[in-house]
């Protein structure tokens, strides 16, 4: 059962960015003072060198934009290659003009995890919640750091790395060896990511396929974490054909 989910499926991996990309900058247009939510992984970096691009291009400004990102690695600080804070400023914040102070990424080396996690939500809270949340999927369906067994309303909070995850984050495009992986992260939860007025996932690839079958084919059920956002009012996936190649329906 599909729930609410739109589905649009691209002929290829190249033609997910712009589309991603687009819906980012349509809003952001019309509403220069978005809050925007953000992802780390292998699967927005072009739609981050999409939105540079357009920064410069045609002059689209984040200067009044907020940004919370989904999670971080628990031990690494924001100078680490591998943290996510270096990823975001790497991709996307030192290319356009958002405020340094305007983005959020969980701080991996907070002295208390919970009130690292308490004041993320109450920083969303305060500044009206996330309109647009772009995420990816992993191979076991986890959306963050969410891994199978998340509940629908799990909130921010450190959690344990699966194997699976472990070994996906160091098959050379990150972390050579699994060894160097960290074992936990912080991770905006479940019910966090579905507070946001929209969500758009992205997924390309033959390994994203079981799991965008079993998010929109399959139940409602934490087992598949992407699957709790089939009752969302406002969420839409953007995959490649061989991301759709094991749904019902395409
Ligand atoms: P990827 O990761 O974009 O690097 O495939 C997505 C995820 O694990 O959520």
């Amino acid at each position: 059962m599909a729930g609410n989910i739109k589905l649009v499926v691209c002929d290829d991996g190249a033609a997910v960015a712009p589309k991603a990309a687009t819906i980012f900058a349509d809003l952001i247009r019309s509403n220069p003072a978005a809050v925007i939510g953000l992802a780390t992984g292998s699967t927005p970096e072009q739609t981050y060198a999409d939105l540079a691009r357009i920064h410069q291009s045609e002059n689209l400004s984040f200067a009044q934009v907020t940004s919370f990102n989904l999670d971080e690695y628990w031990g690494l600080d924001g100078d680490h290659e591998q943290s996510y804070r270096y990823f975001m400023n790497d991709r996307l914040f030192n290319h356009i003009d958002i405020r340094p102070w305007n983005t959020h990424v969980l701080n991996g080396k907070a002295v208390n995890s919970q009130l690292e996690c308490r004041a993320f939500e109450d920083k969303i809270l305060s500044v009206g919640g996330v309109d647009l949340w772009i995420l990816g999927i992993g191979g076991n369906g986890h959306i963050a750091f969410n891994e199978p067994g998340s509940s629908v309303d799990s909130p921010t909070r450190l959690v344990h790395l699966t194997q699976e995850t472990i070994d996906a984050n160091s098959d050379g495009r990150f972390f050579s060896d699994p060894a160097e992986v960290p074992r936990c992260a912080l991770t905006a939860g479940i019910g966090t990511i579905r507070q946001a007025r929209q969500i758009v996932l992205l997924a390309t690839g033959a390994k994203k396929a079981a799991a965008i079958a079993a998010a929109i084919d399959g139940p409602f059920d934490p087992n598949c974490p992407a699957s709790l956002l089939q009752d969302h009012p406002d969420c839409t996936f953007i995959v490649d054909r061989e991301a759709a190649a094991e749904l019902q329906n395409t």
